[in-house]
C-alpha cells in the first residue's frame, strides 16, 4: 500500500483525539513502518542527514529524522511523549537517568534499545536518550511528539561531562551539519 503523508497526519491526529497519550499514535506509526518500502517511496529516499518537519501544531509534531552514518546525538530530553518508527537503517538508543535530580546535574546510562526497520518505540515524557546510527548509511525514522516540539524548552547533556545544559536549536542544527560534512567527505 502507498504511504500518503496527508493520510498519515490525519490518522495520527485522529488517534490523538481518541486518547491524549501515545498508545493509539504508536499503532498508527507501527502500521506505517510495517511497510517501510512504502514510507521510503512516499517520503523519498533520504540523501542527507537532517530534521525535516512534516507536521507542526500545538498538539502534534511529526518529523522525518535522517541520521548521517555513524553519527551520535548527545543525551537530550523532549519534555513530550514521543514515538520513533524506523523505516530505513538502524538506531541505537541509550536511555539515561538523572543522578540526584538537581537541575544542571549529571546523568548515568540506564538501559539501551536497538531499533531496526519496522520498530515503533514509544518514549515517555521524561525520557532522556542519546541516539547513534551504527551503520555506514543513512537511517530514516518518523518521530512523532505529543505537542509542539519547537516550542518546548528542553535539556541536553554534554557528551563529555554529562552535565545538563539548555538545548540550543542552532547548535543542534550545526551538529547535524557537521555529521553531514563528515559523511560527504568519506
Ligand atoms: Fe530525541
Amino acid at each position: 500500500m502507498a504511504f500518503d503523508l496527508n493520510q498519515f497526519v490525519f490518522d495520527c491526529r485522529t488517534a490523538l483525539g481518541q486518547e491524549p497519550s501515545h498508545p493509539a499514535v504508536r499503532e498508527v506509526v507501527a502500521r506505517a513502518v510495517s511497510d517501510p518500502g512504502a514510507v521510503l517511496r512516499g517520503l523519498g529516499e533520504p540523501t542527507r542527514g537532517g530534521i525535516y518537519v512534516l507536521h507542526q501544531s500545538p498538539e502534534l509534531t511529526i518529523l522525518n529524522v535522517v541520521w548521517a552514518p555513524w553519527m551520535t546525538l548527545l543525551p537530550h530530553n523532549h519534555m513530550l511523549w514521543a514515538v520513533i518508527g524506523i523505516y530505513t537503517g538502524r538506531e541505537d538508543n541509550v536511555f539515561w537517568r538523572r543522578i540526584g535530580g538537581a537541575p544542571g546535574g549529571r546523568v548515568e546510562a540506564a538501559r539501551a534499545r536497538a531499533l531496526s526497520v519496522g520498530d515503533a518505540e514509544p518514549l515517555g515524557r521524561d525520557v532522556i536518550h542519546s541516539v547513534t546510527n551504527p551503520i555506514p548509511r543513512l537511517t530514516g525514522a518518523l518521530h512523532i511528539y505529543g505537542g509542539d516540539f519547537f516550542a518546548v524548552s528542553r535539556s541536553e547533556w554534554d557528551p563529555e561531562t554529562l552535565l545538563e545544559q539548555p538545548t540550543d536549536g542552532a547548535r543542534m542544527a550545526r551538529r547535524l551539519e557537521d555529521a553531514n560534512a563528515l559523511f560527504v567527505k568519506s
